[in-house]
């Protein structure tokens, strides 16, 4: 079979290295890809969000089966798209995007199914959002409700900044359209953790658990990025908290979907905030993690193919998942400067080496080829993932593979995979 993955991140890259192990595949195409995508799919150079280019080109080459990674397609509606063509397309529906989509949507859902979340309010006045500030005092955290590259929310020490966060996103717009609401939660404590899981709108069968370190620098300082690092299985996940998980959360939610008229066919991923071995959910992402995706399909056995088709015909309750009885590291290596400006094309060294280390493997996110030479092409750059027989060989492992690998001004963290050694 055709295969089409859009997107062109780490995450689209662990995608096409997974699905093109299939024995079902025959081609594998990517929609816009990278330098290292190129090596393993048929690089298109349509952009993931221009929904009509893709469909054309998916119609054309008569492809099977369209994965989609990134969430801006998916809350334009791609998936209703290529399905209203016949299409087969693996990925939540513009309705059930929703959930990622708007904030406040996804807090309506999780206050009218029951699930356990941060107390909040939703606000479009800016003085009623500031009244309500003052009433619950800090900490406290200020979020935009629409997408905002996964920048759109500020954890406020003092009632003061969390006033300025407002006017930033209310006056300033700071965040565009997506800050005309906000949404002002209780500031939560505990440990986080992502968890994501396959469904066909009735049955849901999860990932296994990863975690990631969202701030630039070590020891969680800077600003919240994309994501510079996960490991998986997270530890804080024990096999309590993934029943509550599975029942308080994904179910409840999943079946909540459908109720509202909204199935939920695709992936789910939910932010965790896990408390004394009680989760609380933090956001919905209507789609794979990135970077959680490189290492749990680094850990992931079998086929992929054959559940991501599962979950489009509603057969995923016979499906089942294996997974290494390994852990798995990846390191972000991103473009000095990230998340805030940063320099591209800065020629890349030291493929050749980790492309020989076992259990190693360099995903490409913002990278090019030009003139016969990977170079640097975006903020995150590189996520470097290697599993090794537990959680400290694996950092060790991955951290080797590393070190072999540089250009002028690359930056990563040096301590991923660190909070898991506290449960070891
Ligand atoms: P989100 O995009 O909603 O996952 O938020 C980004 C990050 O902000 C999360 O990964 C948490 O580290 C943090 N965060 C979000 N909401 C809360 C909350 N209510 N309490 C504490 N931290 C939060
Ligand atoms: N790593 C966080 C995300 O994919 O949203």
């Amino acid at each position: 079979m055709k295969v089409l993955v859009v997107g062109g991140g780490g995450r689209e890259h662990a995608l096409v290295w997974k699905i093109g192990q299939s024995p079902k595949v025959s081609k594998i195409y990517c929609a816009p890809g990278n330098a290292g995508i190129s090596q393993q799919a048929t690089i298109v150079p349509i952009k993931a969000n221009d929904l009509k280019g893709l469909l054309d080109f998916a119609l054309e080459e008569k492809i099977d089966l369209t994965v989609v990674g990134p969430e801006e397609p998916l809350t334009r509606g791609i998936v209703d798209l290529f399905e209203s063509k016949g299409l087969s397309i693996f990925g939540a529906s513009q309705k059930a995007a929703e959930l990622e989509g708007s904030k406040a949507f996804a807090k309506e859902m999780m206050k009218k199914y029951h699930l356990p979340t941060a107390s909040y309010e939703v606000f479009e006045d800016r003085q009623k959002a500031i009244d309500y500030i003052r009433k619950q005092g800090a900490p406290i955290v200020v979020k935009a409700d629409g997408l905002a590259a996964g920048k759109g929310v500020i954890l406020c020490k003092t009632v003061e900044e969390a006033i300025r966060s407002v006017d930033q996103m209310m006056v300033e717009k700071v965040f565009g359209e997506a800050g005309n609401r906000v949404v002002i939660e209780e500031y939560l404590v505990g440990e986080e953790a992502s968890y994501l899981a396959f469904t066909d709108g009735k049955a849901i069968l999860p990932l296994a658990s990863s975690q990631d370190h969202k701030a630039v620098f070590d020891g969680d300082e800077g600003p919240n990025t994309g994501g510079m690092g996960a490991y998986s299985p997270a530890p804080v996940v024990t096999d309590e908290v993934n029943e509550r998980i599975v029942e308080k959360i994904l179910r409840p939610i999943i079946q909540g979907m459908g109720e509202e008229g909204r199935p939920y066919k695709g992936v789910i991923y939910a932010g965790l905030m896990i408390h004394n071995g009680h989760p609380k959910i933090l956001e919905f992402n209507a789609r794979f993690g990135d970077p959680e995706t490189q290492p749990v399909l680094m850990r992931m056995k079998g086929d992929i193919v054959p559940i991501l088709e599962a979950c489009i015909s509603g057969n995923l309750s016979r499906c089942k998942i294996e997974w290494e009885n390994m852990a798995s590291v990846c390191v972000v290596m991103a473009s000095k400067g990230y998340p805030g400006d940063y320099e591209k094309g800065k020629v890349i060294e030291g493929f050749k080496e980790t492309s020989q280390m076992e259990n190693i493997f360099a995903f490409h996110a913002g990278t090019a080829l030009v003139e016969g030479k990977i170079v640097t092409n975006g903020g995150r750059v590189l996520g470097v993932t290697g599993l090794g027989e537990n959680i400290p060989k694996a950092i060790e492992r991955t951290y080797q593979a590393v070190k072999k690998i540089s250009w002028e001004g690359v930056h990563y963290r040096t301590d991923i995979g660190q909070r898991a050694l506290c449960w070891l």
